[in-house]
């Protein structure tokens, strides 16, 4: 496996709630090099730079690609910012942009087209395909340890306390764009590009002034192969009966990873990696594999080191690069676009 150089510089844009608590505790953990971070809001930039440690606080997002013209620039902004932010970025940049890609498709085709004509060396930031029990699930698909890997259901009923995200509010999209999105992009990762979508995304009684918080998901990937992402958000019982869990099934095997940062939000429980390989005369036998490291922060490790490789000219593309998160955003669009259009009525069988 490569590893990027320590020395790569990184500027980091916007100085919110995810570069608190991801992105520098990652790179802290990882020991990238962060030189400078900017946010519209001073003080902001100021206080993390003085949390973590980070040389500089620009005042201005010029002022600071002055000092860096050759960082790694990472934007983590609402989906609204980021075009005019890769505008203002210099030709040839590596940049790391959060998720989602935009708001809807179409942004998503113009945040591509900006980082085409620019020639930037851009990847989104789809992390869970990095985490640390993804990077386990993966060794063992690859292997071929589970045989053919022809299942993978993601199953999520947690209470999300949405109201922490006032920006949500208002929004015609919610649950697929803001959370599912990873989990799509997830069994892209492994199947990719499903034929289809189907979907039913719904709102919640006592949540009205919010879009869809609770969805289903099938992933067509054609007449064996089977996906399904199913999410509740709204399981306001006690965290009791709470689950959120990844499950992948083989010809020879099983892989079970429950997620525990989704549970009792935000305390957490912790993850459990789970694994069963099935062996001629013998009754299936489940092992425990302990995995270092989360879901977050660790696996915004790897999104940016997909970025710095290929900014350190190690690798042609990111993993995670644009052409390949805009497919992501397609299954997004896709599965919004079978919920509005709805089912098979009754009423049209004769
Ligand atoms: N990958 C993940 O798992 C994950 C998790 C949470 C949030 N996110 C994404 O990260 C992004 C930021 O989320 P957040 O929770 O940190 O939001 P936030 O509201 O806490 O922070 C956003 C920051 O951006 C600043 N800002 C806005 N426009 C700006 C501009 N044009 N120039 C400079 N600064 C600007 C604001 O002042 C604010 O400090 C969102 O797109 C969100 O969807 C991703």
């Amino acid at each position: 496996m490569l590893d990027p150089d320590k020395n790569t510089s990184i500027c980091i844009i916007g100085a919110g709630g995810i570069v608190n608590d991801a992105h520098l505790p990652a790179y802290a953990i990882a020991g990238f090099r962060v030189v400078g971070i900017y946010d519209r809001d001073v003080e902001k930039a100021k206080n993390l730079a003085n949390k973590f440690e980070i040389p500089t606080a620009y005042a201005s997002l010029d002022q600071m690609i002055q000092a860096h013209p050759n960082a790694v620039f990472d934007i983590a902004l609402p989906a609204s910012e980021i075009i005019s932010v890769l505008e203002q970025l210099p030709h040839g940049a590596a940049v790391l942009i959060q998720k989602p890609m935009g708001t809807n498709y179409q942004e998503a085709l113009a945040i591509k087209a900006c980082t085409e004509r620019k020639s930037m060396k851009a990847g989104i930031n789809f992390q869970l395909r990095y985490a640390p029990f993804i990077h386990a699930a993966r060794e063992i698909v690859t292997r071929g340890d589970i045989g053919e890997l022809y299942d993978i259901e993601v199953h999520v009923n947690v209470f999300t306390p949405w109201h922490l995200w006032t920006f949500l509010y208002g929004k015609p999209r919610l649950e697929i764009l803001y959370h599912s999105i990873h989990y799509l992009d997830l069994v892209r990762s492994f199947l990719g590009d499903p034929i289809g979508i189907y979907a039913k995304t719904v709102k919640h009684p006592s949540l009205q002034n919010l879009a869809s918080v609770r969805t289903n998901m099938i992933m067509d990937y054609g007449e064996t192969v089977r996906a399904n992402i199913l999410t509740n958000h709204c399981h306001e019982f006690g965290y009791h009966n709470q689950q959120s869990y990844i499950k992948f099934e083989g010809t020879k095997g099983a892989i079970k990873i429950n997620m525990g940062v989704l549970i009792d939000y935000p305390r957490g429980v912790p993850d459990k990696f789970e694994f069963v390989i099935m062996e001629d005369g013998k009754q299936p036998e489940w092992q425990e594999l302990p995995i270092e490291g989360g879901w977050f922060p660790h696996a915004f490790i790897g999104t940016m080191q997909q970025v710095m490789l290929c900014a350190e000219g190690k690798i042609a593309t990111p993993g995670n690069s644009v052409d390949d998160a805009l497919k992501t955003m397609a299954c997004v669009e896709a599965a919004y676009l079978s919920s509005e259009k709805g089912s098979i009525l009754l009423s049209d069988i004769q």
